[in-house]
């Protein structure tokens, strides 16, 4: 079993969507498919026209050193790489095709994630839609079937070969690789893809890498897609999501999120013990758009004053306790409460043990807030440990325009506390 520590913690990451169609502000791989409905922006467009933008890909090399630093910078903990999307083309000089940038993007990026000490996760296909054995999607194929075509025994045979190839040329030509992020699996069984020999010859090369739940019949993780799930999974978990609807850069698609909505996202997810993977999308020479720059800044100086509560934490209370989305520091002292509208004057957490909630603090400023507790009266008179309610005065100038977080820090059970009202004799 890989060692998931960090993942299970991480609660951030970036995903990167860059190919060579992102000359062309297109989705990646889907137009040449015909399209998805599960892609607005994905219409189709003849393979030819879709590939022929590999032969002119030359984007700035240092690009990716740019998207590390602000994924950094975001508080994020790894990132997520498209080596080879179901385009078939690769982001390395592979020498198993010559469909491949001769220029090493995967290794830019790899170096840049070092640099900035975040965790190095690959994203690859299974299905490589440009691949003759696999075998290569015409126009002919349209509409898209999700399972395609099948190719000779032989023909599969060869295409596992590169495959596996792939592959192994990116375990072993990087240094240690955290997550291979597999996709494109529907399109075969477990049987089909030989999961079983890959996810063995992945432990081989790389012992501690993770691998997504899209090699099908394996997964140490699970992948809820543009969607934060109402109840957690029981296995680690990871929510990727689009800026806008697009993995791909697309300045058609003009429909993004705002700040909030992802700072909210984020808390969500937090709250829930997952990770999130939030994706941009890359031009063709490597600069991002500012639509997504203004997004990771406005994230960014979020996560600076609140990061705390969500990276290295656990999930918080249950939803009776507080309304919203909640989180607890790993040694369990401190409450983060996520307030994600306006509150009327203050606000309540129940359930707790109040007479060892020793302050609330505005987590941004760090500012203490006052607070009144309250149980029923038998607890109140004779109970040296009641659980109750903490009622928190909430001054305007520390409601964030995104998220406030309060910090309740509770002394550990067994503490000494004030007595119960019984115990404290007659006022
Ligand atoms: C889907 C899409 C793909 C995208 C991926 C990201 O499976 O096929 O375009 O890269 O989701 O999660």
């Amino acid at each position: 079993m890989p060692d998931d520590t960090w993942f299970r913690a991480a609660r951030f990451g970036m995903f990167v969507h860059w190919g060579h169609v992102s000359q062309q502000g297109l989705e990646l791989s889907w137009p040449m498919a015909g399209g998805t409905p599960a892609l607005p922006f994905s219409a189709p467009v003849p393979v030819a026209d879709y590939q022929a933008s590999a032969a002119t890909f030359a984007p700035d090399p240092e690009a990716p050193k740019e998207w590390v630093r602000l994924a950094k910078a975001a508080g994020m903990r790894y990132a997520v790489f498209t080596t080879k999307h179901h385009d078939g083309y690769a982001m390395w000089p592979s020498r198993h095709s010559d469909f491949a940038s001769p220029v090493d993007l995967v290794g830019a990026y790899v170096a840049a994630c070092r640099e900035n000490g975040l965790r190095v996760g690959l994203y690859h296909s299974l299905s490589d839609w440009h691949h003759p054995d696999y075998p290569a999607l015409t126009d002919d194929d349209r509409p898209y079937a999700y399972s395609p075509r099948r190719s000779s025994p032989d023909e599969w045979a060869r295409y596992l070969d590169y495959l596996f190839a792939q592959i192994e040329e990116l375990l072993t030509d990087y240094g240690p690789i955290d997550v291979l992020w597999f996709d494109g699996g529907w399109e075969r069984g477990a049987r089909e893809w030989r999961s079983d020999d890959l996810r063995r010859r992945i432990a081989e090369l790389a012992p501690d890498c993770l691998v997504n739940e899209r090699l099908p019949g394996h997964g140490d993780f699970e992948t809820p897609e543009q969607f934060v799930p109402a109840s957690p999974p029981a296995a680690p978990w990871e929510t990727c999501m689009t800026m806008n609807s697009t993995w791909g850069y697309c300045p058609a698609d003009t429909g993004y999120k705002s700040s909030r909505d992802l700072v909210h996202t984020l808390c969500e997810v937090a709250g829930r013990g997952g990770n999130l993977l939030l994706n941009i999308s890359p031009r063709g020479d490597g600069s991002l758009p500012p639509e997504q720059t203004e997004r990771l800044a406005d994230v960014s100086a979020w996560m600076d004053r609140n990061g705390a509560s969500i990276v290295d934490t656990v999930p918080g209370l249950e939803p009776w306790q507080w309304y919203g989305p909640s989180t607890r520091s790993a040694d369990g002292g401190t409450i983060y409460a996520h307030l994600l509208s306006k509150p009327f004057e203050t606000v309540t957490v129940r359930g707790v043990p109040i007479r060892r909630v020793r302050s609330v603090r505005a987590l941004a400023s760090n500012r203490e807030l006052t607070f009144r507790t309250r149980a029923t009266v038998m607890d109140e008179l004779f109970n040296w440990d009641p659980r109750g309610e903490v009622v928190v005065d909430v001054p305007a100038d520390v409601v964030d325009e995104y998220a406030t977080v309060f910090a309740i820090d509770v002394a550990p059970e067994g503490s000494t506390v004030e007595p119960p009202l019984a115990l404290r004799g007659a006022p």
